[in-house]
């Protein structure tokens, strides 16, 4: 096993999904959040962690939409489908407004559903909009090209190590760069247009409230990932959603609306786990984080993207090219040095000593439902 998991513990994700809740429960109730949420990519990770907050922090009404495989008679579902259902029960049991989709979100024929559900159903005018999906492919609705997404660096190759995080075997590995046609068909998948034409679909529909807001998720990262992440294919996927954020907040000026690109900490989730040299980082930063008492998972970031940045009052703090930024702990320069100093002199011998190795495998099988202690 390598990162990604074959098989499933559909108790386990249940489980996983009311820690998150009851987290979020423990926390003082959002008082100015939103009140109707449309997640798009909540069944897993950053989008997950949203509709949590929301739905369990501030009582909000919460449309999630996701791309899951159900189960068959012969293999167990996807673990976004168990914690689809997991959240449904919870705010079922809460009294919650709440309702899910599976559908390829790029379509428009899913634009459309969610629209009709969401009248049918009685939501109000979305005031939120989280943009969260990790896509490895995207048919284009215009053209009905398939775009496949390649985590590549640009120019030269990338050497890095990856991590049997079961053995703890580091091994070398070299991506090529990518082509110009890769580089494009990344931004396509992972770039703004996708969350353009939400926010056009749903504006012409009457579905946004005055003074909505609508955010998508990015990552930069430090110096040391920017050859396969920031400067590669992804990162201009990034810039991509980034320069689309002043054009959906164009879109939304008369409803005084609007569009953020929010940068977050990385962290284990599915689509972490396939990034190429990602997971050694992971174990360092979640080492050092950890002994300085900094590090936060998705739920907490979330909650810190609500309650002390967009509903914390007054303007929206952000950086000079407009982003939200909650990479602020992962980008300290002390956690950088040390970071940077662990991997400079990481071997297989020492991986589990210096880094965080055990609490990378614990949370990448518990994206599976499986608690590597029970
Ligand atoms: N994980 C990190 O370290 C990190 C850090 C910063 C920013 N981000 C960003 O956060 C966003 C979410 O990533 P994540 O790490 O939470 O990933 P994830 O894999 O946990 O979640 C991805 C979500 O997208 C959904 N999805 C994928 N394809 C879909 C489709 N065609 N239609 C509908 N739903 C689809 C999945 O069902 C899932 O709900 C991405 O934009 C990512 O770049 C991630």
């Amino acid at each position: 096993m390598n990162g990604v998991c074959l098989d499933v513990n559909p108790e386990g994700c249940v489980a996983g999904v009311r820690a998150w809740i009851d987290a979020e429960k423990a926390s003082p109730a959002l008082a100015a959040g939103p009140q109707s949420v449309l997640v798009l990519g909540a069944s897993g990770g950053y989008g997950l962690a949203a509709r949590v907050v929301a739905a369990f922090g501030g009582r909000a009404q919460t449309f999630g939409v996701s791309f899951e495989r159900a189960p068959t008679t012969v293999r167990p579902a996807t673990p976004g489908w168990y914690n689809n259902l997991a959240f449904d029960a919870a705010a079922d049991e809460a009294g919650l407004l709440a309702e899910t989709l599976v559908a390829d979100a790029f379509l428009d024929a899913t634009r459309k559903t969610v629209i009709e559900r969401a009248r049918a159903c009685g939501f109000r005018p979305f005031d939120l909009v989280v943009y969260s999906l990790a896509a490895p492919v995207r048919v284009d609705p215009a053209t009905g090209a398939l775009h496949r997404s390649a985590i590549k660096p640009l120019g030269q190759a990338f050497t890095g190590h990856s991590l049997d995080m079961m053995t703890g075997q580091l091994s070398d590995i070299t991506v090529d760069p990518a082509t110009p046609e890769e580089c494009a068909a990344t931004v396509k998948v992972m770039g703004g247009e996708d969350w353009l034409l939400w926010c056009r679909a749903l504006h012409g529909a009457g579905l946004l409230a005055p003074g909505a807001t609508t955010v998508a998720l990015s990552y930069i990262g430090p110096a040391l990932t920017h050859a396969i992440y920031r400067s590669g294919t992804l990162g201009k996927a990034k810039e991509h959603l980034e320069q689309t954020a002043s054009e959906i907040g164009a879109l939304l000026a008369d409803l005084r609306g609007r569009a953020y690109v929010s940068v977050h900490k990385a962290l284990v989730t599915r689509a972490s786990s396939v990034i190429p040299g990602m997971p050694p980082y992971l174990c360092a930063l979640y080492q050092v984080m950890k002994a300085k008492g900094l590090q936060e998972g998705c739920v907490e970031q979330m909650d810190r993207l609500f309650r002390e940045r967009l509903y914390a009052g007054g303007p929206v703090p952000v950086d000079a090219a407009g982003r939200i930024r909650l990479d602020d702990r992962e980008l300290r320069e002390d956690v950088q040095a040390e970071v940077a100093s662990i991997l400079s002199r990481l071997t297989s011998e020492s991986v589990a000593r210096e880094t965080d190795l055990a609490g990378y495998r614990r949370e990448s099988l518990a994206l599976y439902g499986f608690d590597p202690g029970a």
